[in-house]
C-alpha cells in the first residue's frame, strides 16, 4: 500500500516506514549475461558464444593469484580497500558493498514511504527495489524530470544511463540535489558506467546532504564476478546502510582484488583510452550496417529499431548474445574482445541484415535503418582485407 506523501517541509517526518509485507511481488527484472541459458536454448556450446549482452569490459583487470591467507582469514576493514577507493573515487565517505546491487536493494528500506522518480528506460532493478519496499514509483523519460520534481522525494538516475547512455550536466544535477535536499529528499546517482569519464563523477561532492553515489567494479574493471561496489554518501546514512547489511558483506578475495584494481593507475589510464576507442569502433561498425546507435557510452552502444527482436534472434542463432529491450524495441551491445570477435560480429550482422532485407526493415528513429549497410565504408571489412594481405591470404 502506498502511504501518500506530504509535500510539506521535511519528507519522511511523521511518516510510517515503507510497508514491505503482504505485497504482490512484481516480476524480477531480466538481465544480460545469461549465457548458459542461451547455450541451452540455441544449442550452441558455451565456448562458441560471444557475450555482448552486458556492458562488462571484456579485458578486465588481470587479477593476480590470490595469496592463501586471503582465502583463510576473515576479511578485515583495515586492509587498505577503503583508502584505495577513497583515492580513486575522490571521497573518503564511502562504504564497500557486495556489488552496487546491495545498495540498490537496501536503500529503499532506509526511508519512509515516499515518491521515487526514475528515468525510463533504465536498469530495472532500481524501480523494482523501490516498488518492492512499498514506495510510489514514477517512471518518466529523461526530458520529464524537471516536471516530475515537485512531486519527487527521491530522484534515481543512472549516469550515464543504461541502456540509453543519456547524461546530465553537473549544474543541473546540483540544482536537482539542492531542491531535493531542501525537502529531506535524495538524489541517488548510479555511476556504474562512469569510470571512463571520471571527471563527470559526483562522488567527490559527497558528503553533501541528500547525495548518494553508487559505484561498481563490475563494468570498467571487468570484475562483475567479484561482486564489489561502493556507496558514497553522508556518514549517518552510510552507517545505517552498514548496520543493515551487516559484517563481512564482501569476501576477502574480492576485497583484495578490488584494492589492487583501484590502485592500478597505469591500467586504468590505458583502459580508458582503449574502451573509448573500442566504443567508437562499435558505433561505426553498427552505423556501417545501417544501425546507427541512438546512444551509448564507453562500454556499450544502444540501437533502437522496430526489428530489435529479429536482430537479437538472428545474432543469437550465430552465437552472439545481445541484450534485447522491448520498450522501446532496442538492443544494447557490449564491446567485442578479440579481433576475431569483432570480425564475427560484423559478418553476423551482415548475414542477419541480408536475411531480412526483403522483409523490409524500417529505419530506426535515429535514422539508422536495418538496411543493407555500407560494406565499402565499413572499417571491419578494410581491417579484414588489410590483415589478409598481411598474411598473404588471397581469399576474397
Ligand atoms: C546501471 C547498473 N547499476 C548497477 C548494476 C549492478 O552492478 P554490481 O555488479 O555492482 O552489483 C548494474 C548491473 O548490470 C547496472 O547495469
Amino acid at each position: 500500500m502506498f502511504i501518500p506523501n506530504d509535500h510539506g517541509a521535511h519528507v519522511g517526518a511523521g511518516l510510517k516506514p515503507a510497508p514491505t509485507l503482504h505485497r504482490e511481488p512484481s516480476p524480477r527484472p531480466l538481465h544480460g549475461g545469461r549465457l548458459r541459458q542461451a547455450a541451452a536454448r540455441y544449442g550452441i556450446p558455451l565456448a562458441g558464444w560471444i557475450d555482448l549482452s552486458t556492458g562488462i569490459n571484456p579485458q578486465g583487470w588481470p587479477v593476480p593469484p590470490v595469496p592463501p591467507q586471503i582465502w583463510q582469514r576473515l576479511p578485515e576493514e583495515e586492509d587498505g580497500l577503503r583508502e584505495a577507493a577513497a583515492d580513486y573515487y575522490g571521497t573518503p565517505h564511502l562504504l564497500p558493498l557486495a556489488g552496487s546491487q546491495a545498495a540498490i536493494q537496501a536503500l529503499p528500506h532506509l526511508r519512509p514511504a515516499c515518491c521515487a522518480t526514475l528515468v525510463t528506460p533504465s536498469y530495472a532493478e532500481h524501480a523494482h527495489a523501490w516498488r518492492a519496499a512499498g514506495h510510489r514509483v514514477r517512471e518518466v523519460p529523461a526530458e520529464g524530470i524537471e516536471a516530475a520534481l515537485p512531486e519527487t522525494d527521491v530522484l534515481v538516475l543512472i549516469h550515464p544511463n543504461n541502456p540509453t547512455g543519456a547524461r546530465f550536466e553537473r549544474d543541473r544535477l546540483l540544482a536537482w540535489l539542492e531542491w531535493l535536499a531542501g525537502r529531506g529528499g535524495w538524489l541517488l546517482l548510479d555511476e556504474a558506467f562512469l569510470d571512463a569519464a571520471p571527471e563527470s563523477s559526483m562522488a567527490p561532492f559527497c558528503p553533501r546532504p541528500g547525495l548518494i553515489v553508487l559505484r561498481s567494479l563490475g563494468k570498467f574493471f571487468g570484475l562483475a564476478g567479484a561482486r564489489v561496489g561502493f556507496a558514497c554518501a553522508e556518514p549517518g546514512l552510510l552507517d545505517r546502510l552498514d548496520r543493515m547489511l551487516g559484517p563481512w558483506t564482501l569476501a576477502g578475495p574480492a576485497r583484495w582484488a578490488a584494492t589492487g584494481a583501484l590502485q592500478d593507475r597505469a591500467w586504468q589510464a590505458e583502459t580508458r583510452r582503449r574502451l573509448t576507442g573500442d566504443s567508437e569502433r562499435l558505433a561505426h561498425l553498427l552505423t556501417c550496417r545501417g544501425l546507427a546507435p541512438s546512444g551509448g557510452c564507453a562500454l556499450f552502444q544502444w540501437i533502437e529499431t522496430p526489428r530489435a527482436a529479429d536482430l537479437h534472434e538472428g545474432l543469437a542463432r550465430r552465437g552472439i548474445l545481445t541484450r534485447l529491450f522491448t520498450d522501446p524495441p532496442s538492443l544494447r551491445l557490449g564491446l567485442p574482445g578479440s579481433g576475431a570477435d569483432w570480425e564475427r560480429l560484423d559478418a553476423a550482422l551482415k548475414e542477419v541484415i541480408y536475411e531480412h532485407t526483403r522483409s523490409t526493415f524500417a529505419p530506426s528513429p535515429s535514422g539508422g535503418g536495418l538496411g543493407r549497410g555500407n560494406d565499402q565504408a565499413c572499417p571491419e571489412r578494410s581491417r579484414r582485407k588489410r590483415s589478409r594481405r598481411g598474411r598473404g591470404d588471397l581469399a576474397p
